[in-house]
């Protein structure tokens, strides 16, 4: 049976972490799920986001997936905890969700000299404190700033990331955090949407302030994962098909996902409940 790494977003950020994981791991098999009919989370309760989050995990699950990633700050933040606690259990003691606030709060230490770091994110992501709490236990000499970014999921959504409007927003942000911290010297893309707006961060952010994504950091993590447990590797399936499915209009999905993903997909829609 066909078991592929479930990937999970609120919409179309995911994808740049499973296009980063699939140059490290291309023989795997996986399959990604926006809910863009919901997205975005970061405003969302708690409450909703676990509610949305578990429901996203059950259909990956309920199609053959044992291995999940919450592609997702927001989730991850706000609901991974809960899922594993309270939830995995039904499931048996062979599926796993993982999320992706880690693997950049374990290397973080090694990218700021100043040891003040801001933290570019959802208003949820920010609220949670999660990134944070992870950062105290490995570096507490860090201090860390966080600044929510409420239009910039907005701008990818709907395709205007690369417009002149969107300049107004992510200069108001750079500015707005790096004005509450001067003395931060690198800054944490702390949502999966947000390398879509590079261009425009690197235009507004100093030269000496360093911008980190998590793709990369979250596929090593990934590769080491599965090193360190073969007997849920040895349950993925291998064939390197990749496949998506959405909540939303399948055609417009096609039509995003070849801007994050630089190749033509297909989708199926799905309602999840
Ligand atoms: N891409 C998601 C994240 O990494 C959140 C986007 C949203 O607000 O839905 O936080």
């Amino acid at each position: 049976m066909m078991s592929p790494i479930g990937v999970f977003d609120s919409g179309y950020g995911g994808l740049t972490i499973l296009r980063q994981i699939r140059q490290y791991l291309p023989s795997h098999d996986f399959l990604y799920l926006g809910d863009n009919a919901r997205a975005p989370y970061g405003p969302r309760s708690f409450e909703v986001i676990y509610a949305y989050t578990l429901q996203a995990v059950e259909a990956l699950f309920e199609r053959g997936c044992k291995l999940v990633i919450l592609a997702c700050n927001t989730a991850s933040a706000k609901a991974l905890r809960s899922i594993q606690q309270n939830d995995l259990a039904r499931w048996g003691d062979d599926r796993r969700v993982l999320g992706i606030i880690r693997p950049t709060t374990e290397i973080i230490g090694s990218l700021t000299i100043s040891r003040h770091v801001g933290l570019l994110a959802t208003a949820g992501t920010v609220q949670s404190e999660s990134y944070n709490l992870e950062i105290q236990k490995f570096f507490p000499d860090i201090t860390l700033t966080g600044m929510a970014c409420p239009m910039w999921v907005h701008l990818v959504e709907n395709d205007e990331y690369d417009s002149p409007g969107a300049d107004y927003f992510v200069r108001k942000r750079i500015e707005g955090i790096l004005r509450l911290d001067p003395k931060i010297d690198t800054l944490i893309l702390g949502c999966t949407h947000y390398p879509l707006l590079m261009g425009k961060i690197v235009k507004y952010t100093p030269a000496g302030v360093r911008i980190v994504t998590q793709g990369e950091y979250v596929a090593q993590s990934l590769v080491s994962y599965l090193e360190r447990h073969p007997d849920m590797d040895a349950c993925l399936s291998k064939r390197g098909t990749c496949h998506y499915l959405t909540t939303e209009n399948p055609e417009k999905f096609k039509e995003s996902a070849t801007i994050f993903l630089h190749e033509q997909v297909e989708a199926e829609k799905i309602e999840l409940k």
